[in-house]
């Protein structure tokens, strides 16, 4: 007997609702989860902690982090966001790469609004400024008096034009009046160990690959720029404590897919990264680094596109001010 179109019709949407669509198999092989950045920086990280957990729940596919850095991030946004939209390719992404990036390089070729899939926030990510254990300023004022007397000779490490640690040096530089010499890696987890060996001076950075270093002593915390202290660095005094409160910024680390993913594919790969923000183990491996958890509200898509689009209209102006100042004092 010959079957109708409406039976037809309900046959599909029955086979849709029991998730044996069209990607009931996702995913049936190994993901790639590119970086922006070198790894053992703190986008690295993330990835990885978070990663290990979804993969596990996507079916114990295998995520291979892929670390393609250069340009602050932007070189490897921009490979990810060209892949096939079919969820074997996602990123992750942070306040540098979806926020401050559009400001800083003209010719960029995604727009971070536009051009991805959101999966979800991962992390907050409080900043910090740190030296070299060695340098002889010991606390933010006395790193401030040096900074400015030594104005353009101080080394600073950075990931990148755009980065999460350029741009939040950017801003410490056009509060303070005053700024070191830049010098650029490609992402913080190289600029760490020249700073742990005593080749550059300081950074801004996040938290979460410095807390390690910080407690072993191998370099010096000056503040954290965020309102409140962090449980896992108690000791280190806020900016506003430090006596600088209008220095104060915080990054995330959060994951996109390129644009127009299937919506069962998205679905799991936001299903799996709650699973991994609930699950008790990969908390406290991201907690014990300082990073700020989501709630859930917090780490849904629309949450995350809405995070997007006014980090790309806070910094615009913020970066163009910042850098103003900072050729200002160029100029002087
Ligand atoms: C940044 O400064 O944007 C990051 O710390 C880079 C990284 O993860 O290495």
């Amino acid at each position: 007997m010959k079957r109708s179109v409406k039976q037809a019709g309900i046959a599909i949407a029955a086979v849709l609702a029991t998730g044996t669509g069209a990607h009931a198999d996702y995913p049936d092989r190994q993901i790639t989860f590119l970086v922006p950045f070198a790894a053992g920086g703190p986008t690295d990280v993330i990835a990885r902690i978070v990663g290990e957990h979804m993969s596990r729940s996507l079916g114990g596919k295998t995520m291979i982090v892929e670390n393609v850095a250069g340009a602050g991030g932007t070189t490897g946004i921009t490979r990810a966001a060209a892949a096939a939209a079919d969820g074997y390719t996602i990123m992750m992404g942070h306040m540098g790469t979806h926020g401050a990036a559009p400001a800083l390089y003209p010719n960029i070729k995604y727009d971070p609004t536009k051009d991805f899939t959101p999966i979800g926030l991962a992390a907050g990510t409080p900043i910090l400024v740190v030296t070299k254990k060695a340098f002889p300023a010991k606390d933010l004022k006395s790193f401030i008096a040096y900074l400015k007397a030594n104005d353009g000779k101080v080394t600073e490490a950075h990931a990148g034009v755009g980065s999460v640690s350029h741009t939040s040096c950017t801003l410490f530089h056009s509060v303070i009046g005053a700024k070191g010499a830049r010098v650029t890696y490609r992402g913080t987890g190289p600029a760490l160990n020249d700073l742990v060996a005593g080749q550059v001076d300081y950074g801004c950075d996040q938290i979460v690959n410095l807390v390690p270093q910080i407690v072993s002593g191998n370099i010096t915390a000056l503040a954290i720029a965020t309102p409140q202290r962090s449980p896992a660095l108690p000791d280190v005094p806020t900016t506003k404590e430090a006596g600088l409160p209008e220095f104060e910024v915080s990054a995330w680390n959060a994951i996109f897919g390129p644009k127009g993913m299937p919506k069962d594919v998205t679905d799991k790969l936001v299903g799996a990264l709650d699973k991994a923000l609930d699950d008790e183990t990969t908390r406290k491996r991201l907690l014990d680094l300082g990073s700020i958890l989501p709630d859930k509200d917090g780490r849904t898509p629309a949450a995350l596109q809405k995070l997007v689009e006014s980090e790309v209209k806070r910094w615009g102006p913020v970066l163009k001010a910042a850098m103003a100042t900072e050729k200002a004092t160029e100029a002087k």
